[in-house]
């Protein structure tokens, strides 16, 4: 998932078609895999930490949030914590994304790295509802469902899938934990990431514990600013969340301090970022900066 690499199939077809040497033929072969990496960010990363939350209020539920918005992709993940109560390891999230003829799924992570995330991902269950599978991305190619003291309760206020686009809102329990990646600033902001399909899940899409493949749509870290996120109607929305989402019987114990950053490790997530791309990319991360 997130920061993951791939040889593309824009390279081997062009090296096929070198062999007939038919360079109509290539040209036309690049300029498909330019225009599809512009219509799909592939191995890029599509937002930057530099990109901070901002408020937003959602519409169904009434519900004051900070919102990330992926302009390039439209997923978006609302999240809201209680005005009150400052030891809350609880908050309210919403991520919103599009579906190609009603498949996809989006996910949201503690951090904006890759290795050892912890995941909430969500996809439609192809009968109306909303599947949701915490992850942890011990294995990168196939990040193992996990269990814990979180738990992550559906909203139906701000939960509805159609064709196009899923919303889904939850009380994410005992989720902001440092043990497991969340890594906040003194001003009470966290780098976390996000990530999104337009592919079901492989298998059963109504099995929690589904596949996920590669995140081909886009995905990237941003800023959540966890400090500025707290709303007066949180107690009564999250009075209205259904009970906890039950795991598959694959779901193995979640890995405390699997994500490589401890708190005063913050200044090196950035650094981590730019150097996976340059070795991948040959040095053209200083694109990405700009974003
Ligand atoms: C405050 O949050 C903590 C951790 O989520 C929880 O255990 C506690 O019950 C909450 N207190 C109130 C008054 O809701
Ligand atoms: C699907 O849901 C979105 C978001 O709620 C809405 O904007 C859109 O009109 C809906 N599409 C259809 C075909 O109902």
């Amino acid at each position: 998932m997130y920061f993951q690499q791939r040889k593309g199939s824009c390279q081997r077809q062009l090296i096929s078609n070198q062999f007939v040497k038919a360079y109509d033929i290539i040209s036309i072969t690049l300029l498909a895999c330019l225009l599809s990496t512009f219509t799909y960010a592939g191995d890029d990363a599509t937002s930057t930490a530099s990109q901070l939350s901002e408020p937003f209020v959602d519409q169904t539920t009434g519900l004051e949030m900070e919102r990330f918005f992926g302009a390039r992709t439209s997923f978006g993940f609302g999240f809201a914590l209680p005005a009150a109560n400052t030891t809350s390891t609880s908050f309210i999230g919403q991520m919103t994304f599009p579906l190609k003829a009603g498949l996809g799924w989006g996910a949201m992570g503690l951090t904006g790295d890759m290795e050892g995330n912890f995941i909430l991902a969500a996809w439609p269950d192809g009968k109306g509802g909303v599947m949701a599978s915490f992850r942890q991305a011990t294995d990168e190619d196939n990040p193992p469902e996990v269990t814990g003291s979180f738990a992550v309760r559906p909203i139906p206020d701000g939960t509805v899938v159609n064709a196009t686009s899923l919303s889904y809102t939850f009380l994410c329990e005992n989720c902001l934990d440092p043990t497991l990646g969340l890594s906040l600033d003194t001003t009470g902001n966290a780098v976390m990431g996000w990530a999104l399909s337009e592919k079901a899940p492989l298998g059963d899409a109504t099995d929690v514990g589904a596949r996920l493949d590669f995140h081909e749509r886009g995905f990237g870290p941003f800023t959540a600013r966890l400090g500025a996120a707290k709303s007066q109607k949180f107690d009564a929305i999250a009075a209205t969340a259904l009970g906890p989402v039950a795991a598959s019987s694959k779901a193995v114990a979640a890995v405390p301090g699997a994500a490589g950053g401890d708190s005063d490790d913050d200044d090196d997530d950035d650094d981590d970022d730019d150097d996976k791309e340059t070795s991948s990319e040959g040095g053209d991360d200083s694109d990405d900066e700009d974003d």
